[in-house]
């Protein structure tokens, strides 16, 4: 943009005020100090955002020489006008723009996003032609999974080793508990042997692990990241009576997915012979 509004002051410093260039941005004066050089984006203030299902998400933009012209936001997808200023253009009343007095940024809040409103919306300021600044909106979902659920076996005396995996947070969690039988898990209790790991990342990971597990640690076990969804395992700690067990080192998942597509394939087959 920069580059473009100095071609055009000089294609004027050339054509002279009675040129066909009619540029909105102060002609009689080519002083290309940053004060007079008109409108433009703080891009490093504008950029793509990513928000919560359900929590309010919010769009700057910064322009600098705005000047009496006036800040527009309008969605990519169907070219609607949403703001114009402060006022909402659209019958949508969960988009708020907003300008608050000395200060070059104008936001547009969207309220309760859901996933459809992401895509690129673009704020545009009112030169002749306009200038346009566009950025991406992501909104997500953050998604808990918990390995093994919804039931896991584990031999009595192995290590329980239960997995929590959080995706598509914005994010990572602030933090994750884990409780047993609605119980908030104590790692100083006098059982002992409970530890949790927690690697946060673009994928959140905590691992809460029992040593020698009994049967008295059978039961449900929740995972609760503080900004996603909870999930619960129902664990049983066999008392060495499924000897299926045994030969998994300790963890058997039911329904293990290969022998359920094994099965059904040999069944598909055998049905086609007939
Ligand atoms: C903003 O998001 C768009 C679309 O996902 C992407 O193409 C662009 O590179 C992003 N810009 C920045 C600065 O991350
Ligand atoms: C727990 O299981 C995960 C896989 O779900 C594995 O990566 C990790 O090393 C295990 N931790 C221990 C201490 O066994």
């Amino acid at each position: 943009m920069r580059r473009l509004l100095f071609t055009l002051g000089l294609l004027f410093a050339v054509q002279g005020p009675g040129g066909c260039i009619n540029d909105d941005d102060n002609p009689d004066d080519f002083d290309l100090e940053p004060l007079d050089r008109g409108p433009y984006f703080d891009i490093s203030a504008s950029q793509n955002v990513t928000a919560l299902v359900g929590k309010s998400a919010i769009l700057r933009c910064r322009v600098k020489n705005l000047g009496d012209r006036t800040v527009s936001w309008v969605r990519h997808r169907d070219i609607h006008l949403l703001t114009v200023g402060v006022d909402t253009y659209t019958s949508d009343q969960r988009f708020v723009a907003s300008h608050f007095p000395r200060t070059e940024d104008w936001t547009l809040e969207v309220k309760y996003p859901q996933r459809r409103d992401s895509g690129i919306y673009e704020c545009q300021i009112s030169t002749t032609p306009p200038i346009g600044h566009s950025m991406h909106l992501s909104v997500v979902e953050p998604v808990t999974t918990v390995v093994g659920e919804p039931e896991m076996y584990i031999n009595r005396g192995s290590t329980m080793n239960l997995t929590c995996v959080i995706r598509h947070s914005p994010e990572p969690p602030p933090a994750i508990y884990w409780t047993h039988n609605d119980d908030e898990i104590n790692y100083d209790s006098p059982r002992g042997g409970v530890s949790v790991i927690t690697e946060k990342g673009e994928i959140t990971t905590s691992y809460l692990l029992v040593q020698r597990a009994q049967p008295a640690d059978s039961g449900s076990y929740t995972c609760h990241p503080s900004n996603a969804n909870e999930k619960t395992v129902t664990v049983h700690v066999l008392n060495g009576e499924h000897p299926a067990a045994m030969q998994h080192g300790g963890q058997l998942r039911i329904g293990n997915p290969p022998f359920v597509i094994l099965l059904a394939s040999l069944l598909a087959f055998l049905n086609h012979r007939h």
